[in-house]
């Protein structure tokens, strides 16, 4: 398998729309896929490819000059668990850490709901380093608390 991660770059829209679609017990609100697809065209986002395919994608948001978050990333089921995640953080961690982000936050859904993908997407974030600093309640809404997650960039 040859891996390859180009970015930061603006986002080929179309190629993430079919990855959050392949992810529907993820991404399974229609109005949240419009409005990550629009928020995508302005950031800085990672693409992985195999074979010139496009399988998984990471965005970020800068928020201020020190600190940054992943915004929404996805890779084709398919191909989980084959590194594609961790190696399109490690690029993401590496491009931030070089323009002074110290500080790289994620949120996602908070373990006091009883969804189990999102439990294996919080055992993925904790793998690549993220430490759970809060979870919120109502923060996306009712009965969606929000786990917030940080991690140092040394
Ligand atoms: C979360 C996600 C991006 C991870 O991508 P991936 O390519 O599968 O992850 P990797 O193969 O790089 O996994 C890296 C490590 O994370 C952990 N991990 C990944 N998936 C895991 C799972 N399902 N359960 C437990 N640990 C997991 C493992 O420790 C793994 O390390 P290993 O090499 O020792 O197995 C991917 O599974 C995904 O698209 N999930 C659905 C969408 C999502 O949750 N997006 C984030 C919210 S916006």
């Amino acid at each position: 398998m040859k891996l390859e991660i180009s970015g930061p770059e603006k986002s080929n829209i179309h190629d993430c729309e079919q990855i959050l679609r392949a992810l529907p017990e993820y991404f399974g609100i229609e109005e949240a896929i419009v409005q990550y697809l629009e928020d995508i065209k302005t950031r800085s986002t990672f693409h992985a490819y195999i074979d010139q395919q496009l399988v998984g994608f990471l965005s970020t948001t800068r928020h201020t000059l020190s600190s940054a978050e992943i915004h929404v990333m996805g890779v084709l089921p398919q191909e989980h668990g084959k590194g594609i995640g961790s190696t399109l953080v490690k690029m993401a961690e590496l491009y931030l850490k070089n323009n002074g982000v110290k500080l790289f936050e994620v949120k996602t859904l908070g373990e006091s709901h009883p969804d189990m993908n999102y439990a294996k997407t919080r055992r993925f974030y904790l793998s690549q380093g993220f430490l759970p600093l809060e979870e919120i309640q109502d923060f996306w809404g009712k009965g969606l608390p929000t786990l917030f997650m940080v991690k140092p960039l040394l």
